[in-house]
């Protein structure tokens, strides 16, 4: 059992966001799992221009690093998200990054995987971008199992004292894989996601071949 992180602090090993997601991976280590964390600034991730190459034949014209991680996020059973708050939203690093899943989101290619989502904050805006996080991971046909916010006001240890909390989020994630989560209402979100995508899917069938057949063989479209 794989669980990934994605980070989106760029201040990368001082990061309090880092720290928190590392406590998760903790949690899910105790859970069985094998985990590991991407720190989303350590690797080039160009800003989607919206070119629309990725639609016809799913390959982007930026020859960067997000297609290996997004091969990372396929190997993985699980996904952390973590990002800072900045602005009252996600970090710049991982909203850039977030907008060059529009392919893997359209072609729900990482469905059946499970995740969590945490964030800190001085102040404001930790239960909206963990929420956020968490649909987008709908978005991208993933189960999340629950997030976590820590607003610090600055204070570094703060972060420490959620410690058990974020391991007990981790260990959730490692046995929602291991034995299975059931959540109706998003599994109702991901079954309507997959409705308003169908008709993309279809409309490429000749370009994107492959895709519309695994979409036929998850019984998506009959
Ligand atoms: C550009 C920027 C924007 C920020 N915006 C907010 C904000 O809207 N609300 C808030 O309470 N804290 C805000 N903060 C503070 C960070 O969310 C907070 O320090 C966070 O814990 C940093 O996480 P990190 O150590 O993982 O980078 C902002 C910080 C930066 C650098």
């Amino acid at each position: 059992m794989k669980i990934l992180a994605i980070h989106g602090s760029p201040r990368t090993i001082r990061s309090m966001t880092r720290k928190l997601a590392g406590f998760v991976l903790a949690g899910a280590a105790e859970g069985g799992a094998e985990t590991e964390m991407i720190d989303l600034c350590d690797y080039r991730v160009t800003p989607c221009t919206a070119c629309e190459g990725c639609s016809f034949n799913g390959i982007c014209v930026f020859d960067d690093d997000v297609l290996a991680i997004v091969e990372r996020m396929k190997e993985a059973d699980g996904i952390v998200f973590a990002s800072p708050v900045y602005i009252d939203n996600v970090s710049g690093q991982m909203k850039v990054f977030f907008d060059r899943l529009a392919d893997a989101i359209h072609y729900q290619m990482l469905s059946g995987k499970y995740g969590c989502s945490v964030a800190t904050t001085h102040e404001s805006g930790g239960n909206e971008v963990v929420s956020y996080m968490n649909h987008v991971q709908n978005y991208l046909g993933v189960i999340s199992v629950g997030g976590l916010r820590v607003a610090t006001g600055g204070n570094p240890e703060t972060v420490d004292a959620h410690e058990p909390a974020a391991r007990a989020l981790g260990r959730k994630l490692a046995d929602a894989i291991s034995v299975g989560y059931s959540d109706p209402g998003q599994e109702a979100i991901l079954a309507d996601n997959r409705a308003y995508f169908r008709t993309l899917v279809e409309e490429n069938k000749d370009l994107r071949t492959m895709e519309y057949d695994r979409w036929v063989r998850m019984g998506w479209i009959t």
